[in-house]
């Protein structure tokens, strides 16, 4: 039984065709990757699971709800980590906790959440003197505030230097392992062979594939090699695709 289910979504900004025909589905407690080129359409198909933002065709299920006409039960079991999170720079770590705290009934405890995360030391910094690593551990322990069934990370690891995004990753799997269903959208195709039961890969609003890491490397494999890498078959299928499509 899925807990988010995508089903022919369709975005539009306008002229821009953000999503065009999007199907997949997330199990629970996996850790689950979106993949896809610059403008591919992964932020936009998060922020319709988290019910930011509204489609305008299929069909969107996650937890057995709509996250556009139930958006509070949503909200309440969703957490959601922003691709670029602006707090006001002389706000406490301890205070944006405790400000996101007020937004859920029952809570998880900001010291427990800030030892997690690593960011004890950290509580009395104003946001606007965190690093960017800190910025993004804080980032992640805001998406956990509301003790949610499902943590949707956007592009957590980008900017973290190699130790950092180490750590992110040891966080993620913990996170997991206290049943939490996570969405991860990277770039990085090594942080997806580590760390996702499964991914997608998107490309101009579409899904190229669903599978295991594994799979993709079997699946683009030519009958001289199969990819070693997980990046070398993510840029094999992207290279096959547009090469059907007739673009470059
Ligand atoms: N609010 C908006 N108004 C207009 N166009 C938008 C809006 N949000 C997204 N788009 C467009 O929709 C397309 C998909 O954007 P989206 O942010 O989902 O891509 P992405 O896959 O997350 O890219 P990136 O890897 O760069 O973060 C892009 O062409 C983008 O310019
Ligand atoms: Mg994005």
């Amino acid at each position: 039984m899925p807990v988010i289910s995508v089903e022919s979504l369709r975005k539009t900004f306008g002229e821009v065709v953000a999503i065009d025909d999007l199907t997949f589905d997330v199990n629970e407690n996996e850790i689950f990757g979106i993949l896809g080129p610059n403008g591919a359409g992964k932020t936009t198909t998060v922020e319709c699971i988290a019910g930011m933002i509204a489609p305008d065709g299929g069909q969107v299920c996650v937890l057995g709800a709509d996250p556009a006409r139930q958006r509070q039960f949503v909200r309440e079991r969703v957490g959601y980590q922003l691709q670029s999170t602006a707090l006001p720079p002389a706000l406490r770590v301890g205070e944006a906790m405790e400000l996101f705290q007020a937004f859920y009934d029952s809570p998880a405890d900001v010291g427990a959440l800030l030892d997690l995360v690593g960011m004890t030391s950290e509580r009395r910094r104003p946001f606007g003197k965190l690093s960017g690593g800190q910025k993004q551990r804080l980032s992640i322990a805001l998406a956990l505030v509301g003790r949610p069934q499902i943590a949707v990370f956007d592009e957590l690891t980008t900017g973290l230097d190699p130790q950092g995004r180490r750590d992110a990753w040891h966080l993620i799997e913990q996170i997991r392992a206290q049943g939490i269903t996570i969405v991860l959208v990277t770039h990085f195709l090594d942080e997806a062979e580590r760390l996702c039961d499964r991914i997608t890969v998107i490309d101009k609003g579409r899904s190229r594939f669903i599978g295991t890491p594994r799979e993709l490397m079997e699946s683009t494999s030519t009958d001289q090699a199969t990819a070693h890498r997980l990046e070398d078959a993510y840029l094999r299928l992207l290279d096959h695709e547009n090469a059907d499509t007739g673009t470059v």
